[in-house]
């Protein structure tokens, strides 16, 4: 009986096109319900992974601690001098934190005198990841300034260091958010005992 009725129904459909049309509707109404369906539920795991975004995986700023700041290399006709400054990075989400390059810029009484350029990496989610940042410090263009005299004299020089670091962190795999830390610090670099007992520094975030 079965076959008879597959015989018979191609011999129908041709003479009556309107049946065929009918089925494809069906198959066509069908398919639009099902995308339907699966648009509402991707629509909802959307909401429910951004409200989860927005609240268990809040993005929260990164710490950066600057653990200890050492002059390398100071000779006193070479006034060219290494810093190198041991910092963490302390990343609270829980999400890792990707970073592009660093740029670390330091100044004297407002002129640039040494610019440094960091890496990229990545500081993995709830982690803390400890680095040594070295810094040249030119001498030549401190040289330059009218207050070094005077500065030298009084036996330390203050010095400001601006990092930039721009970053984005990944939610779940794909939401992807911008993240700037800028951070600005000032030193007070002591010329007798060649070193830096003072530093402090601020932190401002960008998201
Ligand atoms: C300081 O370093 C710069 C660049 O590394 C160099 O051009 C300059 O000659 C140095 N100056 C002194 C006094 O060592
Ligand atoms: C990072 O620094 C490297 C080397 O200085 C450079 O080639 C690259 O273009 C920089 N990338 C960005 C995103 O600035
Ligand atoms: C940074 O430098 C200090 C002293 O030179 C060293 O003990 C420490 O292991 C270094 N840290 C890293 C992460 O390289
Ligand atoms: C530099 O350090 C020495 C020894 O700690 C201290 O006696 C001196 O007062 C310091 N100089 C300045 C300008 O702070
Ligand atoms: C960095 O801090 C110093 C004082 O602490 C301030 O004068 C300077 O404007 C700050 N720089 C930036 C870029 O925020």
């Amino acid at each position: 009986m079965g076959e008879n009725k597959e015989q018979i129904s191609p011999t129908h459909d041709s003479e009556n096109p309107s049946s065929s049309n009918k089925s494809h509707d069906i198959i066509r109404r069908r398919c639009r319900r099902r995308i339907l369906y699966c648009g509402c539920v991707a629509a909802i795991v959307g909401v429910v992974i951004l409200v989860l975004a927005l609240t268990v995986f809040k993005v929260r700023e990164p710490i950066i601690t600057m653990n200890s700041v050492n002059v390398q290399r100071f000779h006193p006709n070479k006034l060219n001098l290494t810093v190198i400054a041991d910092v963490s990075f302390k990343n609270p989400n829980a999400v890792s934190f990707r970073y592009g390059n660093t740029t670390t810029t330091i100044s004297y009484r407002g002129s640039t005198i040494g610019e440094v350029p960091g890496p990229p990496g990545v500081a993995p989610a709830h982690r803390t990841k400890r680095m040594n940042l070295t810094m040249d410090v030119l001498g030549d263009k401190l040289l330059e300034s009218p207050n070094l005299l005077t500065d030298v004299g009084a036996g330390s020089l203050g010095v400001g260091s601006l990092t930039i670091i721009g970053g984005r962190v990944k939610i779940l795999g794909f939401i992807k958010h911008h993240v700037d830390v800028i951070l600005n610090c000032s030193y007070t670099f002591n010329i007798s005992t060649q070193s830096i007992p003072d530093h402090s520094c601020h932190q401002h975030v960008k998201l």
